[in-house]
Order: structure tokens, then sequence, then C-alpha cells
């Protein structure tokens, strides 16, 4: 529509002024993503093979240790800050207690210790659940009828296995496991052990979410044992409850979580708001697996813009009230802001 000429409104206000250039948008602009903001996942699988792509997932691979080094030293040049590392166990190391979890030599303390030891000021954050090592792809060891996570057992193995991990050199644990009072036990189990200066990044709000099929494609997690599809519904968060996120959320701050974190992230930033304005520690939230295949696979498509679409969903996120965003996208934006 336009307005016959000559024709003016007498506005009190007209918001188009703050518009009307590049400059002036930048210079009101509100929330902004930085390099250091970022903390990128990365995958770390044994041997010497050259990077695998992960097909629901372009652009993000299965590294040897060797790769996953030069992965961070790229990162770090870039300006990312901190990385999230991952195992992808051999399926023949797997069994129903994630035995091998306990092998002070196993993939991912090897792949702690390296990143470590060439580049010691990034910060290296491991997860703390044992669906890496489990036949039936839990995040515990099942009850004696075998039905459900036993959460106290899960927490026993938690907490050491987080000491194992401050041992190799973590700088940050991160239990993603959604067990009742682990972040309690592990804060208590670190400090026994001497690890006073390792920090806790608590998946606080982890919801029970679809979004997670491409990583667990990615960690070979995808299936309980026999045939039905793995639900980890009787721990993880109703994608319904708003109030039930709220008080994982506060029970981890009391538990002496470092960081609180929301996952997924573009579904739930109702939730992010929420947890920023009830809690002053740093809220981190991860945009998932699946919110990556999203954006790829339609701009594949030619459906969406890539990059506008990318930059957008994190904006969003830093937006609702995030500090920190796990991403896939970390180095491509890095690059970009670069
Ligand atoms: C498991 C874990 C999951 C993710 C991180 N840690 C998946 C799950 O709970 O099954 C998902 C991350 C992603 O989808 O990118 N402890």
């Amino acid at each position: 529509m336009s307005t016959p000429a000559g024709f003016t409104l007498d506005l009190p206000f007209r918001p188009r002024r703050l518009r009307r250039t590049a400059a002036l948008r930048e210079l009101v602009r509100e929330s902004q993503v930085r390099a250091a903001d970022l903390i990128a996942p990365l995958f770390v699988v044994e041997g010497e093979a050259a990077p695998e792509e992960i097909a629901s997932m372009p652009g993000q691979f299965r590294r040897s240790i060797r790769d996953l080094v030069t992965e961070c030293r790229e990162l770090h040049a870039l300006g990312v800050r901190a990385v999230a590392l991952f195992p992808k166990l051999d399926p023949a190391l797997k069994d129903a207690r994630g035995v091998e979890e306990l092998n002070e030599n196993g993939l991912i303390l090897r792949a702690v210790r390296a990143v470590k030891a060439a580049l010691p000021e990034l910060v290296v954050i491991t997860d703390v659940a044992l669906d890496p090592y489990t036949s039936h792809g839990h995040d515990g060891v099942l009850n004696a009828a075998g039905d459900d996570v036993d959460n106290d057992t899960t927490v026993g193995r938690l907490a050491e296995m987080a000491v194992r991990q401050a041992r190799a050199g973590v700088d940050f644990v991160a239990p993603s496991d959604m067990m009742d009072g682990r972040v309690g036990a592990i804060r208590a189990a670190l400090d026994a052990a001497g690890f006073t200066a390792t920090g806790i990044l608590a998946y606080s709000v982890k919801f029970n979410s679809a979004y997670y099929g491409p990583f667990r494609e990615a960690v070979g997690s995808a299936q309980a044992a026999g045939t039905k599809l793995l639900s980890k519904a009787t721990y993880q968060l109703d994608p319904a409850n708003r109030r039930a996120a709220l008080a994982e959320a506060d029970l981890d701050e009391a538990e002496g979580a470092d960081i609180l974190m929301v996952k997924p992230a573009g579904a739930y930033l109702d939730i992010i708001r929420e947890v920023r304005e009830r809690s002053e520690r740093p809220l981190a939230a991860y945009q998932v697996s699946g919110e990556y295949a999203q954006i790829h696979a339609a701009a594949r498509l030619g459906w969406l813009d890539l990059e506008r679409t990318r930059d957008e969903s994190l904006l969003a996120i830093k937006r609702a009230g995030a500090d920190l965003i796990l991403t896939y996208f970390a180095k491509d934006v890095a690059r970009a802001l670069a």
C-alpha cells in the first residue's frame, strides 16, 4: 500500500529510523554471537583412518585422535575456546554394564590427554553418561528386572567416571544422563579426589527429544537391545513440561553445577529464557544434532539459505538468554566471524 504523495502521519516515534542504514542497525543490535561463546562438539574413534563423515550431519566427522587434535588446533586458532568430546566405540567393546568405561587407557581418556598436551589452554569438556559404552544404549546400568535404568547405581558409576576424566585433564565434566542427584555426587567425588578446580557443566534441563537422532547414529547408540527403539523417557524430561524443567535447573544449581544447560535449544527458547531469569550461573544451550541436520537438509534441497538460517538460529538462542552455545556450526561460524 502506498500513501498518497504528501501524506504525512503525525507519529510520536518512528521505529524505522533505527533501521535505515546498516550502520544504524549495527549500532542498536542487542544480541551477538562471538566465537568465544561457542563450544564445538567433536566425535573421536579408535585407529588412524581418515575422518569419516556422519551421513546425517554434513561436515561433521568421526576422527582419529590425531585428526581430533588437528581439528582442535584449527578451532582454537579461529577463536573457539572450548570443545566437547564424544567417543564412538567399537561395538565389540560394549556390554550391558559399559565396563569399557572403566578402562584407564580407554579412547576418550587418551583423546583428552592428547588434546590437553597439544593445547593446554583449550577448554576440554567430556560427557559423563554410559550410553557410548552400553550395548543397550542407555545412559546408565539397568535394574535387576532389566526394564529401567537404576538411578543410584548409575550415579555411583558416573561419579567415578567423572574422576577418571578429571585425572585425564578435562576442565569440565558434563553429566548428560539426567539421573537424580548426580551433580552433587559428582561434585563430592571430584572434591574428595582433589579435583576442586574441575568444573561441572550440567545438562540440567535435557528433554527426551527426537532431535538427538543423528547423534545416536554418530556414536552408535541408536538401538536398544532387541528390536524396540531406545526410549529414555524414564530419565529425560517430558517436552511438555516447563515446571519440571525449572525444578531440574534449581536442583543442579543447589547441587553445585558451575554452568547450567538446556538441551535441545531451538525448540526450547522459552525454557532458556526462564532459566536465565532465575539463576545467576552461566547458562549454556545445546543446539543438538537434529537441529543441525534439519538446517542442512533444507539447505540441500535449496529450500533454506544455510548461512542465514544458521546465523539466525544461533542468534535466537543468544537472544533467549544463553551465554554459551554447544553447536556443530561452531567452526563455520567462527570462520565467518574471523
Ligand atoms: C547422551 C547424549 C546425547 C546427546 C549428547 N549426549 C543423546 C541422548 O541422550 O541420547 C545428544 C547430542 C546431540 O543430539 O547433538 N548422553
